[in-house]
């Protein structure tokens, strides 16, 4: 196995953007595949609010050479993400475009629809995360197969989710028996499939790694991936701490304006204002 980490300090980079997402643990491969691949073209269908995208932007920010990048996403959501609420491409933008906006671009169509704006043969790094179900991730893998060039990888997210109607893992069954193929097990589990006829040299520790080599490269991106994982963990219960204190404010503002209302209607309005002016500085 030729790998060394020491070559890819982008890996241990912390990510600039981190928001709600299901992919926190793989940030670091994916800064080491976009550093190791040097894509010409690199594309993302299924955005949601940006954090593997993000990922990728900003490790292709520190190579030399250039490459493109597109997230394409209708910005809706969907049955397994859940719907997006207004405001989060708009929210994305304000991180994305002033560091970003030089080599990539936020495409708001449907996967279907943005297919035609690639030519065949193009792309080197295709990361395949919309709708997780059988029969979708395998239409988006047929339609997009024909865009990806001769030294192409695809990545799946959710081959290891196992619950619901999520089918990756069977269509990640079948890919397997055709093309090279590292699968990691954490994170929901992310494939990662060489599609054309050469596999880049960078990554082909991968593909020829022994058992004992696939368990050492698993639980290494595992290990980077984890503590960026319990960050994310921490960022969403500070948010949840914060909304429930505005919870417990309005709750405590109406109790205070229903007692102020009952009295008034009964004629005590002076009374009230200085009983709840009491209770506030009880409080
Ligand atoms: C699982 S989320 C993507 C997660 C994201 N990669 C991250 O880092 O958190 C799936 C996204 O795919 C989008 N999506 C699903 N099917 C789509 C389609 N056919 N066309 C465009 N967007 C789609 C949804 O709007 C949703 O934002």
């Amino acid at each position: 196995m030729i790998f060394n980490p020491l070559e890819y300090p982008i890996c241990l980079e912390f990510p600039l953007w981190l928001e709600e997402t299901a992919w926190a643990e793989h940030i670091p491969f994916a800064m080491f595949l976009a550093a190791a691949l040097h894509p010409r073209v690199l594309v993302e269908l299924g955005a949601y609010r940006g954090v593997s995208y993000c990922a990728f932007c900003q490790a292709v920010k520190s190579l030399p050479t250039e490459t493109k990048c597109y997230a394409i996403d209708t910005w809706q959501g969907d049955a397994h993400a859940g719907l997006l609420e207004e405001g989060v491409l708009m929210k994305l933008q304000a991180h994305h475009d002033p560091l970003y906006g030089g080599f990539s671009r936020l495409v708001q169509s449907t996967f279907d629809e943005a297919l035609n704006h690639f030519a065949e043969n193009s792309i080197d790094l295709l990361h395949i995360d919309g709708f997780h179900t059988y029969e979708a991730v395998k239409h988006d893998f047929q339609t997009w197969l024909p865009k990806m060039s001769e030294r192409g990888i695809v990545l799946f997210h959710d081959t290891n989710v196992r619950e619901r109607d999520f089918g990756v893992w069977k269509f990640w069954t079948e890919l397997k028996e055709k093309y090279p193929h590292f699968e990691f097990l954490h994170g929901h589990g992310l494939g990662v499939l060489a599609v054309g006829a050469e596999i880049p040299n960078e990554l082909k520790f991968l593909y020829e790694a022994d058992e004992a080599e696939t368990k050492l490269i698993r639980s290494f991106f595992y290990q980077l991936g984890s503590r960026i994982n319990a960050v994310q963990k921490l960022h969403d219960q500070q948010n949840q701490i914060k909304s429930l204190q505005t919870y417990e404010r309005v709750v405590q503002n109406s109790r205070m304006l229903r007692i102020y209302l009952i009295l008034k209607e009964e004629g005590f309005g002076s009374l009230v204002k200085e009983g709840a002016n009491k209770f506030g500085e009880n409080k």
